[in-house]
């Protein structure tokens, strides 16, 4: 049930302090990832979390490719990385995001994502939301319908469900 996968995603995850720079906690999901029966298991809570028909899966880079991928597979789905920008060959569309300092931006290739196409939008960590709001955007943006997000953690302090009013969102754990 939810509590024990909660409880199983808890255990696996590391928080490592004051990386990549001084102040940030990082929460490091890769012994999750090596370990072959939680992976499975994760990968299918996402998988059941989906609400409804789901035509394409979005993982944010880097990690949430790692976890977008066999969801995918499993909903029968195909995959849309949403990426850095600068990284995929064009044409692509961008949106751009605030940062504590400066900016960033995800970019896709709209023609990967056939109009009204419905999207689930999978990632490791919703921190403060700049970064998932920015790919719901994005993703409307070229005429999917953005039919959920669901991340493994969610750090409810940084309160990025925030920017995300009226989205189904599903966190596998809930931190405080
Ligand atoms: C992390 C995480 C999310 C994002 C969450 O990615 O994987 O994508 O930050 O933060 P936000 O809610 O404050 O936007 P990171 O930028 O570390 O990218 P990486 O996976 O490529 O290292």
């Amino acid at each position: 049930d939810r509590d024990e996968l909660a409880a199983l995603v808890d255990g696996l995850l590391r928080t490592v302090p004051d990386f990549p720079e001084p102040g940030v906690q990082f929460r490091d999901i890769m012994p999750l990832l090596a370990d072959a029966d939680a992976f499975a298991r994760v990968v299918a809570a996402f998988a059941d979390h989906a609400h409804g028909p789901v035509d394409l899966v979005a993982g944010m880079e880097a990690r949430g490719f790692l976890l977008a991928s066999p969801v995918a597979t499993a909903l029968g789905a195909g995959v849309v990385p949403v990426r850095k920008a600068g990284k995929l060959p064009g044409p692509v569309v961008s949106q751009s995001y605030a940062l504590e300092y400066g900016s960033a931006a995800v970019e896709v290739q709209p023609f990967t994502i056939p109009d009204g196409a419905r999207v689930l939008v999978i990632d490791d960590v919703l921190a403060t939301g700049g970064t998932a709001a920015a790919t719901v955007e994005l993703l409307e943006s070229c005429g999917a319908t953005v039919v959920g997000l669901s991340f493994l953690v969610e750090l409810q302090a940084l309160g990025g469900r925030a920017l995300l009013p009226g989205r189904h969102v599903d966190t596998l754990l809930t931190l405080p």
